[in-house]
């Protein structure tokens, strides 16, 4: 059995994650402290794999706890989701983000080498190229500093697991660069549950759907795009999780830095998605236009061909899948984790 620890693996893009390492054939760990996710996740998890998948409390911060992991477990390789991740947060407090995820990686990433695990798939992100000089992004696309403190994590921790590959070269660090990760579970029982008022633009849209929330604000109508909106690159959260599976299969033990864009390589716009939302609902979703919102970028979609031709990984979901498995999640768990 190849054991792959999952740090954040009951968040919303982890727990999809384990299933398809489950179905795959491998033997997860989920390693998380709740931060932002809820217990009730681990039962449904292990619903839909049909046996029970281990799990340890814990935070990444604390050495301590990470070690008795790699002492207890043969850990092969790491999938490291754990991190804080809303925009507007970071901006309040950096710090905590700094150390959440730049610490908490770095607490992460010593423990692995000490204990001679050398397999490390990190989720990163679009946001790392910053306002794009061209789409599509490909891999070699410039890395920017970024326009704000989570985004600027993502960049640091990206630079220093390539520096501790160069100086440990027995090192496979694969750095997956998500672009927008929306959709749910086909099952219905497992998906994306934001505290309080979403940030992103799907979440929005389910809790518009529902009737939680009134009606959506688009965030500005006058960028240079063919409808005014901007444009995304919009990928289900199941085919993201299979690209991990793709990444772990294909990385294992191939030492080097392997850096992949996971997208569609499809620009579609907030209207388009408000289109698509309301056709898988069958009735118009209420919205109107508002002001930009502070740091959006105009356009952001992928190159995927690197994923394809070396991973063998393309996403298949399409938009109609991705809105109708949001509604459903959402539909059938009003209060998320919490029904
Ligand atoms: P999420 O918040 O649902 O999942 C993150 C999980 O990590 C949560 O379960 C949380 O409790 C846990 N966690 C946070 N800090 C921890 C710590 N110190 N120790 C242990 N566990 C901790 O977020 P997600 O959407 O599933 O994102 C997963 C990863 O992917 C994050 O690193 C995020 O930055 C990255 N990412 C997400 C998106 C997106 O749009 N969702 C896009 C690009 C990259
Ligand atoms: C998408 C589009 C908004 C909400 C963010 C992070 C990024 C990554 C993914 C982790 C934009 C518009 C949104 C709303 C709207 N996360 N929108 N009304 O900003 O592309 O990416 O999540 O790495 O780092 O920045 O995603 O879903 O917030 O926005 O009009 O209520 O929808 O302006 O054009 P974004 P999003």
């Amino acid at each position: 059995m190849t054991t792959i620890l999952v740090t954040g693996g009951a968040g919303y893009i982890g727990s999809h994650t384990v299933i398809e390492l489950v179905k795959a054939g491998y033997d997860p760990i989920i390693f998380d402290n709740f931060s932002n996710s809820k217990p009730a996740v681990l039962a449904r998890i292990n619903k839909i794999c049909g046996r029970h998948v281990p799990f340890i409390a814990g935070d990444i911060r604390v050495r301590e706890q990470l070690e008795a992991v790699f002492k207890e477990n043969k850990i092969d390789g790491v999938i490291h989701f754990a991190g804080l991740k809303a925009v507007g947060e970071s901006v309040k407090k950096p710090l905590e983000y700094y150390d959440n995820n730049v610490n908490g990686s770095r607490i992460l990433l010593g423990v692995m080498r000490d204990f001679n695990c050398h397999n490390f798939i990190f989720s990163s992100s679009a946001t790392v190229y910053g306002e794009p000089d061209s789409v599509p992004l490909t891999e070699n696309s410039p890395v920017k500093r970024a326009n704000c403190p989570y985004g600027q994590t993502k960049v640091d921790i990206e630079y220093m697991s390539e520096e501790l590959q160069k100086a440990v070269p027995e090192f496979s660090v694969t750095l997956l660069r998500y672009f927008n990760p929306v959709g749910a579970h086909e099952s219905g029982l497992i998906g994306e549950d934001p505290r309080g008022i979403p940030n992103n633009l799907m979440p929005y849209l389910t809790q518009v759907a529902v009737g939680k929330l009134p009606c959506l604000n688009i965030f500005g109508n006058d960028y240079p795009t063919k409808d005014g909106t901007c444009i995304r690159d919009y990928i289900h959260v199941v085919d993201l999780a299979k690209g991990h599976v793709a990444a772990i299969k294909h990385c294992l033990n191939k030492s080097g830095v392997h850096i992949y864009n996971l997208g569609t390589g499809i620009g579609y716009s907030v209207l388009d998605m408000v289109k698509a939302f309301s056709k898988a609902i069958g009735r118009e979703l209420p919205y109107k236009f508002a002001p930009r919102r502070a740091g959006d970028v105009v356009q952001c979609y992928a190159d995927p061909s690197r994923a394809k031709e070396e991973l063998g990984w393309t996403a298949e979901l399409t938009l109609d899948d991705m809105t109708r498995d949001s509604y459903n999640w959402q539909k059938n768990n009003p209060n998320g984790y919490d029904d």
